[in-house]
């Protein structure tokens, strides 16, 4: 698989189905691919964090999409072959802060592998947003999603289809 990064996105705090937690359901399934892969970790954080309280977050996020600020751009991943991009689902594609975070990277040439977190819909638009953003690179439309509530137990899935 040569070098491989992974690009993620996950929040904190109230979440949909499994209360209050410190750690995003993306987070977890994003530390058991760097286990499994070896592959090096950069989280896209948003310039203004989202409120704690889900309701609060659920509109702020359809207020972000199209103009998603990050506290840190990667400039730079020519030294990689494989890249996941992994996402929560939020409103039917990855969170905005990923579209910021993708946008400007030369991936041509890229293996680009998608896995996403959700509570129902499934991967939904993500691979076709991920497409739109990697132009130049072979993206594995199929992905990986997990759903959210049972990303601590996904290890196993997640090796599978690694
Ligand atoms: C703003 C927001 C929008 C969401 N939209 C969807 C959705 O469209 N479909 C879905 O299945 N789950 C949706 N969810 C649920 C999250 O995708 C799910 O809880 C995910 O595991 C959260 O990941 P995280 O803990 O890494 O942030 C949404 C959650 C939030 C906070």
């Amino acid at each position: 698989m040569g070098k491989s990064l992974i690009i993620y996105f996950s929040r904190a705090d109230e979440n949909y189905s499994v209360g209050w937690i410190d750690k995003g359901n993306t987070e977890i399934v994003a530390e058991f691919v760097q286990e499994l892969t070896g592959a090096d970790m950069f989280k896209v954080e948003p310039a203004v964090p989202y409120a704690a309280d889900y309701n609060t977050c659920i509109k702020e996020a359809k207020q972000r999409v199209g103009n998603a600020p990050i506290k840190e751009k990667l400039k730079d991943i020519s030294t990689y072959d494989t890249i996941f991009v992994m996402s929560p689902i939020y409103w039917g594609t990855y969170a905005p802060e990923v579209e910021t975070a993708l946008e400007g990277l030369d991936f041509s040439g890229k293996a680009v592998r998608i896995i996403c977190t959700h509570e129902g819909s499934g991967l939904s638009g993500m691979p076709r947003d991920v497409k739109r953003m990697c132009a130049g690179a072979d993206v594995d439309m199929s992905g990986l999603a997990i759903v959210g509530s049972q990303a601590k137990n996904s290890k196993l899935k997640v090796s599978e289809w690694l």
